[in-house]
């Protein structure tokens, strides 16, 4: 396999990124080359110190609107030669220029089972639905909020105490499987966008797990 290039972007904790760097970088060809966040101070650009991966902030305050702080991260992201953008937990919307210049090759990780629970906060919506079971999506970034074309996606159950914290976990826990696992298939050659259907997206059975 010849050198898969990603960058993440991230605005919080960087639990995603975490899981992608244990479980992916530096190994069968796959280096995360970039990290970038809207927040100065996310614990992800630590994370990504720590691991040597370069990192970039894009401040809202820096720029006199999205588009042109949009224009000014897809900029980094293009001197970076990459095979794919993962968004793990990145809280800005990203404008319909960015969008079209990485058009299939930038995906999301979302913790419900899309298309219910689009935007924030996911799992209280999911709670305040009484769902029994909720759950994490990977998809392709498109213009809209979490409505992209789904990738992957696994089913968490909602834990009988119905609590909060509890569930959190459960989902993280799925997510920092099934991010790396989508990475992995896109790595591989092994995700397709239907040519008839660009709702659909094909994964080659002989590479899933
Ligand atoms: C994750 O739950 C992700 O699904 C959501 O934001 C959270 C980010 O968590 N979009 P972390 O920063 O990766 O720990």
């Amino acid at each position: 396999m010849g050198q898969f290039r990603l960058a993440v972007l991230a605005s919080g904790t960087g639990t995603n990124l975490q899981a992608i760097v244990d479980r992916l970088h530096g190994a069968d060809g796959i280096e995360v080359v970039g990290v970038a966040s809207d927040k100065p101070g996310a614990i992800a650009l630590e994370r990504a110190r720590e691991a040597g991966i370069a990192t970039a902030t894009f401040p809202a305050g820096d720029y006199p609107d999205r588009d042109a702080r949009d224009a000014a991260l897809a900029d980094w992201l293009g001197e970076r030669d990459l095979d794919l953008i993962v968004l793990a937990g990145y809280m800005q919307l990203l404008g319909p220029s960015f969008v079209a210049r990485f058009r299939g090759r930038a995906i999301n990780v979302h913790p419900a089972l899309l298309p219910s629970f689009p935007g924030l906060d996911a799992v209280g919506q999911a709670l305040a639905h009484g769902v029994g079971v909720t759950g994490v999506t990977v998809h392709l970034v498109d213009e809209g909020v979490d409505s992209g074309p789904i990738v992957l996606q696994r089913a968490v159950e909602v834990p009988p105490s119905r609590d909060r914290d509890e569930l959190e976990e459960r989902i993280h826990e799925v997510e920092h499987e099934l991010l790396p696992e989508a990475i992995r298939l896109f790595a591989e050659g092994a995700i397709r966008v239907d040519p008839d259907n660009p709702r659909l997206v094909h994964v080659d059975d002989h590479a899933r797990d």
